[in-house]
């Protein structure tokens, strides 16, 4: 679908998140002319810069995070789009500025992205109203955090629902951008062959991973106040979990996909106190290597508390209370400092039930479909096939799709195809309100439990796979993490 003329304004214009990953990512549709010849970027910021200087600050923080080499007639065309206006977000007679950067053409789509702290939602929701600038065609973008727990959640979404209605409201999960997320939807139901096998009858557990190598980096300020459960767990790792554990939506327009999600958070089995412990276990970096470079423990980071508690990885098993997967367990896991950079969900079949051959059937190892989003995104499907040879030896052989080389296409970051859907006004990729509140809702008891226990996450050395619990937590059900296996 083209997308038509637009003015899209970036609050937080001069942050992290603008120069690294939202600035780049516009440069890059605006390459592959996806972008509207007349249509404009606005940055909004704090910082008293001008024109020229801001366009330096995008040169030097963000031209060096694109992907591909950049095209400079490109680049200095797309340095036109932008406009800095400097403005207090939280100071409604400072607007002024940001009406007259803004195009006043009723025809035009307006989208104001949030890329700022939650704190300031609500604010510049209400000086969006309280200027005329909240139209109906205009749509507002919400970056995360989207809260610390459940109150601030429903604080966000009441806030925000003052001034917008929901059909205008993109609540960001870059996790839902990947390529692999996509392609998740499209192994499930665009084939015949997985749907009549998803489901307790045929599958003995999922296990999805998001492990990092990074540690905390410059974000101590937010991490210390999040940790992994937060930053990760209840919003990307749910969003996948969600994905390949709903019902067959009826087609895939935003509430089809959306009410199916729900209806997975809503079904998660709740923890109490005792299944709680039983069940999730938190780590925290130390000291270790990665790449063979000596890397500091979480509490030797710049700044870091020296008795923090903040969890920088989190592994759990959860269940989903419905006829199709009771009794299949979910394990969850997540880290930073971590022996790889990898993302994936691995979805494990049952065993055979008999071996028609001279092999036991201990010695077959079940069926497993991993599912890769990073860093190379693919499939893979483990079958037992026979060896070349005289004799029936049957081994484990893999089917492997690698997109890239199967597609050949450019590729496209997250960032990218979600700036794309929310200019195009499509809502599938983004979570909505309730989502949003089922998700807190869910792990709501866990950040109750740590907060009340003062036991300390178990440490782990950074450039393992973290605690030796989460290796505990799933070998007590006879199974191990797959890159442990
Ligand atoms: C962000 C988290 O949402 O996702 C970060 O706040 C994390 O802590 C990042 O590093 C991981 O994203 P990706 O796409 O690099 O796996």
């Amino acid at each position: 679908m083209a997308i038509s003329d637009f003015d899209l304004v970036f609050f937080g214009g001069s942050g992290d998140l603008a120069m690294r990953k939202l600035l780049p990512a516009m440069y890059s549709r605006d390459v592959c002319n996806d972008l509207p010849e007349s249509s404009r970027i606005i940055c909004v910021g704090r910082d008293d810069a001008t024109q020229e200087e801001f366009l330096r600050m995008v040169e030097n923080n963000s031209k060096p995070h694109i992907k591909d080499t950049v095209h400079e007639p490109s680049w200095t065309r797309f340095l036109q789009r932008i406009t800095y206006v400097a403005l207090n977000a939280t100071d409604v007679s400072t607007y002024q500025k940001l009406i007259e950067a803004l195009r006043d053409d009723p025809s035009l789509t307006r989208v104001y992205y949030l890329a700022t702290p939650p704190q300031l939602f609500a604010k510049i929701c209400d000086n969006l109203a309280a200027t005329g600038l909240a139209t109906p065609n205009s749509r507002v973008v919400l970056e995360k955090p989207l809260g610390r727990d459940l109150a601030s959640a429903k604080q966000i979404n009441l806030d925000v629902g003052k001034v917008f209605a929901e059909s205008q409201i993109y609540r960001i999960d870059h996790y839902l951008g990947k390529e692999t997320v996509q392609n998740l939807l499209a192994l499930r139901f665009g084939n015949i062959l997985f749907e009549p096998l998803w489901r307790r009858e045929w599958i003995s557990d999922v296990q999805i991973t998001i492990a990092e190598k990074i540690g905390v980096g410059n974000r101590l300020g937010y991490y210390d106040n999040s940790g992994a459960l937060r930053d990760m767990l209840q919003n990307h790792l749910l969003q996948l979990l969600c994905i390949v554990a709903m019902e067959p939506p009826t087609s895939i327009a935003p509430d089809a996909v959306r009410d199916a999600k729900l209806q997975v958070l809503r079904s998660l089995k709740r923890f109490t106190p005792t299944t709680l412990s039983q069940n999730i276990i938190r780590g925290q970096y130390r000291a270790g290597y990665i790449d063979g470079q000596q890397v500091p423990g979480y509490r030797e980071e710049p700044d870091a508390p020296k008795s923090s508690r903040t969890e920088t990885f989190v592994a759990m098993k959860a269940e989903i209370d419905t006829w199709r997967w009771a009794g299949v367990p979910f394990y969850l896991r997540t880290g930073k400092r971590m022996a790889d950079r990898l993302a994936e969900i691995v979805v494990r079949f049952k065993p055979i039930p008999h071996s028609i051959f001279n092999q036991p059937t201990s010695s077959f190892q079940p069926n497993s479909l991993v599912i890769r989003l990073q860093p190379d995104e693919g499939l893979s499907m483990n079958l037992m096939a026979k060896t070349p040879g005289d004799s029936m030896r049957l081994k484990q052989a893999e089917l492997e799709l690698d997109f890239r080389e199967q597609f050949k296409a450019p590729r496209m970051e997250a960032y990218e195809r979600l700036l794309l859907d929310v200019l195009r006004g499509q809502l599938t990729l983004f979570m909505r309100g309730d989502e949003l509140e089922a998700a807190w809702e869910w792990v709501e008891p866990i950040l109750e439990h740590w907060e009340q226990d003062d036991s300390a996450p178990a440490p782990y050395t950074s450039g393992t796979w973290g605690p030796a619990a989460a290796s505990a937590l799933i070998g007590r059900d006879g199974l191990q993490w797959r890159e442990e296996s």
